[in-house]
């Protein structure tokens, strides 16, 4: 029974040692730039998909066949076929479910990524080898490929979170070439903001799964409702198998319902947001000091160098809160910006230009 107890009591110990994600605070009134939220889909158009939705359901029972409505919009929406396409609570709750039964003992990510998998990994007792990123956030296809080849998992986020670029697709084809048989996870969050998907590769191959997700472009971080794009062999048995149940609520498969309904809609914004993207850059690379990275995704990546302290003060006292991350692979006094409403973006360029 002691030992039992010993080997609880140094299991919590590893886990409350480990990295962990979190939660930015709520700071009342703020712009909010922080989180890669879609401020540019209007409030209004959220609220009123959620008013229909909590008259259209009945939350005495379980969901039954919302989740194939939601299946076959999302069809319709990526051009694949529903049977190759499963949801859960969110990304981050398919991340968990794979993470967990197929993760292996050891994972390749190239650094820095979306820090989340990475924590989740460790919590998972998986080891994760990091290939450092080129200086101008390019991947060292050899040296990741070399890793990859002695990993049971790797981890693609493409566009890449904190730095906004995706690479190449060729040179990411040519790693899928080259890993047949290994689990590779593409985390397309950010992809409604890119240039291309490979939604429409994975499908054909057994070992290739695409995260997707509603939280981002479609403006419902949350009602939390991700999706992922594989083949149809994967699909099922994470829909039979693997996945709970019910993973998500009836009524958050009913926003999701009404607000795919007017994707139209949503394109529209990513527009404005990609448009709005190349404006922001474009002005922060008028100021001397601050250089902005290219983009693919609803964020840019700056780095202020000896301004950090500066802009910090400044944004704070205007109300803007943004993702502070410091000196960060080779590069001082890094922010992650989420491109926002044109209003949102000129306050946020206003402040800098103010103080620099
Ligand atoms: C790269 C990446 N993947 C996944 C997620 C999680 O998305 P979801 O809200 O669908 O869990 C995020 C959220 O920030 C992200 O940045």
């Amino acid at each position: 029974m002691k030992k039992n107890n010993n080997r609880l009591d140094s299991n919590i110990k590893r886990i409350a040692r480990l990295d962990r994600y979190v939660r930015p605070d709520k700071v009342e009134g703020a712009i909010k730039l922080d989180s890669n939220e879609n401020f540019a889909l209007d409030g209004e158009f959220v609220r009123s998909a959620a008013e229909q939705a909590a008259r259209q359901v009945d939350l005495r029972e379980y969901p039954l066949d919302q989740l194939d409505q939601l299946y076959a919009q999302l069809a319709k929406y990526t051009g694949i076929g529903e049977r190759c396409i499963a949801a859960g609570s969110g990304s981050d709750q398919i991340i968990e479910l794979i993470l967990s039964t197929l993760g292996g003992r050891r994972a390749t990510v190239f650094s820095p990524t979306f820090s989340y998998l990475i924590n989740r990994c460790e919590l998972h007792g998986i080891n994760v080898d990091r290939v450092p990123l080129e200086r101008d956030f390019e991947l060292n296809r050899q040296a990741f490929v070399k890793s990859a080849k002695k990993s049971d998992l790797v981890y693609i986020c493409s566009p890449n979170n904190p730095t906004g670029n995706q690479f190449d697709r060729q040179t990411v084809m040519d790693i899928l070439d080259s890993l047949d048989g290994r689990l590779v996870l593409i985390d397309e969050a950010y992809v409604d903001f890119a240039d291309y998907s490979l939604s429409a590769d994975a499908i054909k191959r057994d070992n290739v799964v695409v995260l997707r997700t509603l939280s981002k472009a479609f403006g419902l971080a949350g009602a939390r409702v991700g999706y992922m794009v594989a083949s149809e062999k994967f699909v099922q048995v994470f829909r039979s198998t693997m996945q709970s149940p019910y993973p998500i609520s009836v009524l958050s498969l009913a926003i999701a319902s009404g607000v795919l309904a007017r994707a139209d809609h949503v394109r529209k914004t990513i527009e404005m947001i990609r448009s709005e993207r190349s404006r922001v850059i474009g002005r922060l690379s008028k100021i001397t000091g601050i250089k902005a990275f290219r983009s693919d995704a609803n964020f840019i990546f700056i780095e202020t160098g000896k301004s950090y302290q500066i802009i910090s003060k400044a944004l704070g006292s205007n109300g803007i809160v943004v993702k502070m991350l410091d000196n960060l692979a080779g590069h001082r006094g890094c922010m992650r910006v989420t491109i926002g409403m044109r209003e949102m973006n000129d306050r946020f360029l206003q402040s800098i230009e103010g103080v620099l």
